[in-house]
């Protein structure tokens, strides 16, 4: 082997080692024009080719370029592992132990009254009922008038239902009830007018949704409380059918030994009207403070559609017929879970509420 190429592999050799050693970039950039730079020490070796017998010129020039390529190659790789570190040592440092076990997520759940009209909506939905919803904030003809709720009837006062005020009245400091007769829905019957302008006959819904009255807030009354409303239109619908499907409805909710009445009651827009009770929960029939120690708890109201009503929704009475019913699911959740005051439904207390975590 002649000179030349001795001085080569020892170059080769020592360049490694040096870039081993260096473990800065800087210093990685400084090694390399050491070598390979202009006046490096390969660049040197290489002008010496020249005085090697022509022959070998080949052979020893071919080596140069090798190792040429392979500093430039191992100068890039250096400075990659000093940018981004070691691939083995952060693999390890990053690692993650797949056995470790979960942290555990706190998850919530819906809230008692929700549990319960969710529950409503899927017993319904096997008697072929869909959820059909209105507005929260409604026009007195929909709340009233169209329910044959005349101007004169009590719960129309302004102690019973809460209006909107006309814009501008509440600054001026006499506030006025809106002139187009916005107010907050006091039940969801209006929902029942809405249906039947949406809808066509056949009609089976379920309306559930908020309600707001002018309350005095106590233990059995909130301001805001809930409403689930039920809605049968057909040509061929009778009071009979509602007693089946309630009576039915109350087995599913409340247990196959629930025991059932049904009361006469009055409402301007069903006729003939009822109240449906069950037998209290509390006490079992024989009487106790929770149901005024009546033995009964009175959870919706219902009747067949008054004639009115069936005509301000668009259809003819003698051709249609239907009823409603309009059930407290604020009352009903009470009633499943023993809840003493409903102010506790509403007060958003999480130590109140987590305890329905396990209520499905
Ligand atoms: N809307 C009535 C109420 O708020 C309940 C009801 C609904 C009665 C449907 C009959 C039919 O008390």
């Amino acid at each position: 082997m002649d000179d030349l190429t001795r001085q080569i592999e020892a170059l080769r050799e020592d360049a490694r080692m040096r870039l081993a050693e260096a473990s800065e970039g800087d210093a990685v950039d400084r090694l390399r024009s050491d070598l390979l730079g202009r006046s490096g020490q390969l660049t040197g070796l290489l002008r010496q080719l020249a005085s090697v017998p022509a022959e070998e010129r080949p052979a020893v020039g071919q080596l140069a370029n090798v190792v040429r390529r392979e500093l430039d190659e191992a100068i890039e790789a250096r400075l990659a592992t000093l940018r981004h570190g070691d691939l083995e040592t952060r693999l390890g440092s990053e690692a993650i132990d797949m056995s470790a076990p979960g942290r555990p997520l706190r998850v919530g759940h819906l809230h008692p009254v929700q549990t319960l009209i969710r529950d409503l909506r899927e017993v319904f939905h096997a008697y072929g009922f869909e959820v059909f919803e209105g507005p929260e904030v409604e026009t007195e003809e929909f709340n009233f008038e169209l329910l044959n709720i005349g101007v004169d009837h009590p719960s129309r006062d302004l102690w019973d239902t809460l209006y909107v005020a006309e814009p501008g009245s509440v600054e001026s400091g006499e506030a006025r009830p809106a002139s187009d007769g916005t107010i907050l829905r006091t039940h969801t019957s209006p929902v029942q007018v809405r249906a039947m302008h949406a809808l066509e006959p056949p009609i089976r819904v379920l309306m559930p949704g908020r309600c707001f009255r002018y309350e005095a807030v106590d233990a059995s009354h909130g301001f805001e409380f809930f409403q689930v409303e039920g809605l049968v239109i057909d040509r061929d619908t009778s009071l009979a059918d509602l007693k089946g499907m309630l009576e039915e409805i109350a087995r599913a909710l409340y247990g196959a030994d629930v025991r059932t009445r049904f009361r006469p009651g009055y409402y301007p827009f069903t006729e003939p009207s009822v109240a449906f009770d069950i037998g209290c929960l509390v006490c079992g029939g024989s009487g106790c403070p929770a149901c005024s120690r009546s033995g009964w708890m009175t959870i919706l109201g219902a009747g067949m559609v008054h004639p009115d009503v069936i005509r301000n929704g668009g259809y003819d009475p003698d051709e249609y017929q239907g009823y409603a019913f309009g059930m407290g699911p604020d009352r009903m959740t009470m009633l499943r879970h023993g809840i003493g005051d409903i102010r506790l439904l509403f007060s958003a207390d999480l130590r109140f509420l987590m305890q329905f975590a396990e209520g499905r």
